[in-house]
């Protein structure tokens, strides 16, 4: 990525840095730097556990693996009547135990550790996901998403990171599928190029199916990337495990300036040839896709350009800048609703704008478009105290605004037939400019989303802590 025009910035704190790099380095410098009273029992050798000093020893008693099944990964140490299901009583740990404390812990490898406890216990633990656990809970996680601004089309095509070739996202091997996800979880967008068009779908489903579901992909009946890769054309399977979300515009869905397919949904502004301002989809879902999958099959004769925008960054930017904003968007639930009385959906969702988890945004929703006009919290609240929520809300939304303007948070460009934009639609906005297309010449794309559960999954099983 050198020489681009692009502002990369790793926010937070100043002693982020890219996964994998300096882990351990990092992680002890920051327990050290607040472990000089921690007993020795809390180091093994030159492995330095002081961390553990901090977590409550309730939930690392609970989280002894002991506790969890292997095979299904569930808990064991529920109680329960195992004819009818009924909750049986139990003393819990933490009732019977007032004064549990460590006494050592042993490195078991580079992954593992073992607690031993004063009242003689030993409880194991995966070391690694404990101290995803502190660092979350602590709210000390490094960032490692990285933050976009000032990207240009140029830039995009020329990244190996940001554009890859549909034929090597679904090449055999999964490598195309690892480094797609690991664009998305780092930038929240990638483009890919040379996206089949003319199989009524059938590669933008395999696209869909290559970033969700399970990370195996070797069954054709229930993979669509396996049935692709055989051969197949279908773009949803009777027994399917991965591949597009069915929503109200179907699953493999196409909007084209000309018409749309019957029974679908065109209660929307895409449907016309405005332009639309950035915004996430469907916010109106209690939880809104994951990802946009979006191919231009036909581009408008004249405009029509696609426009994306880092959420993400636009919302650590106010949260620097304005912390009293981000808090107001960040706390204030807004509503959001579709609804189309010719198909008869009436879909309504109520949540903060940008939600945050351990400090950490966690997700963005943003659609001016489909929120609805805001209430104050209900109870007693004075004429000056509503004057006031009115008030904040609109200088907040001024602030916000006047980042989303920006060009250098707007990243335009024009796609080309067989151009497909991946977008983290819970983190990044899409939008687009006017265009003007003809009954002859309409403009056409194709896509479809993925859910973000099977997203984060997915996440997961790449090595990223979502
Ligand atoms: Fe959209």
């Amino acid at each position: 990525m050198a020489g681009m025009r692009v502002l990369f910035r790793r926010v937070i704190d100043s002693g982020v840095r890219p996964r994998g790099v300096g882990r351990e380095d990092n992680l002890s410098k920051r327990w050290r730097s607040s472990s000089a009273a921690i007993p020795s029992a809390f180091f093994d050798g030159d492995k330095d556990f002081s961390f553990l000093h901090s977590l409550p020893w309730q939930f690392l008693r609970a989280s002894d693996s002991a506790n969890f099944d292997l095979e299904t990964s569930q808990r064991k140490d529920v109680l329960y009547n195992h004819d009818d299901g009924r909750p049986e009583s139990r003393i819990p740990d933490s009732l019977s135990q007032k004064c549990v404390s460590i006494e050592k812990v042993v490195a078991e490898n580079d992954k593992r550790c073992k607690i031993l406890w004063n009242d003689g216990k030993w409880s194991h633990h995966d070391f690694e996901k404990l101290e995803e656990q502190y660092l979350s809970w602590k709210q000390i996680r490094p960032e490692d998403r990285i933050l976009w601004k000032n990207l240009t089309e140029a830039d995009v095509r020329q990244s190996s990171d940001l554009s890859i070739a549909f034929d090597k996202l679904i090449a055999d091997d999964g490598s195309g599928m690892s480094r797609a996800l690991k664009t998305l979880y780092e930038y929240g967008i990638l483009l890919v190029t040379k996206t089949p068009v003319e199989d009524n779908g059938a590669g933008i489903a395999a696209l869909g199916a290559a970033l969700s579901g399970g990370s195996v992909k070797d069954n054709p009946s229930a993979s669509l990337l396996a049935n692709y890769r055989a051969g197949g054309t279908d773009v949803v399977l009777p027994d399917g495990t991965d591949g597009p979300l069915r929503t109200l515009y179907g699953g493999v869905w196409a909007t084209s300036s000309a018409g749309q397919p019957d029974g679908t949904s065109v209660a929307d502004s895409a449907y016309g040839t405005d332009a639309l301002p950035l915004h996430t989809d469907s916010t109106y879902l209690q939880d809104p896709p994951g990802l946009q999958i979006f191919t231009m099959v036909r581009p408008a004769t004249v405009g029509g350009e696609s426009v994306f925008c880092d959420g993400l960054a636009v919302a650590e930017t106010l949260r620097s800048l304005y912390p009293d904003v981000f808090d107001i968007l960040s706390k204030t639930n807004r509503t959001f609703h579709s609804k189309d009385e010719v198909t008869g959906w009436y879909l309504k969702a109520t949540a903060p704008m940008i939600q945050v988890r351990h400090g950490r945004i966690t997700s963005i929703r943003h659609n001016d478009l489909d929120r609805l006009p805001d209430l104050p919290p209900n109870g007693e609240i004075g004429a000056e105290a509503i004057d006031a929520f009115y008030e904040d809300l609109e200088s907040a939304h001024r602030k916000w605004d006047s980042l989303i303007a920006d060009d250098e948070f707007r990243l335009v460009l024009k796609l080309e037939p067989g151009d497909t934009i991946v977008v983290a639609n819970q983190r990044c906005f899409h939008g687009r400019h006017k265009f003007g297309a003809t009954a002859n010449s309409p403009r056409s794309v194709m896509g479809c989303y993925i859910s973000q559960g099977e997203l984060l999954s997915r996440f997961r099983m790449e090595g990223f802590d979502v």
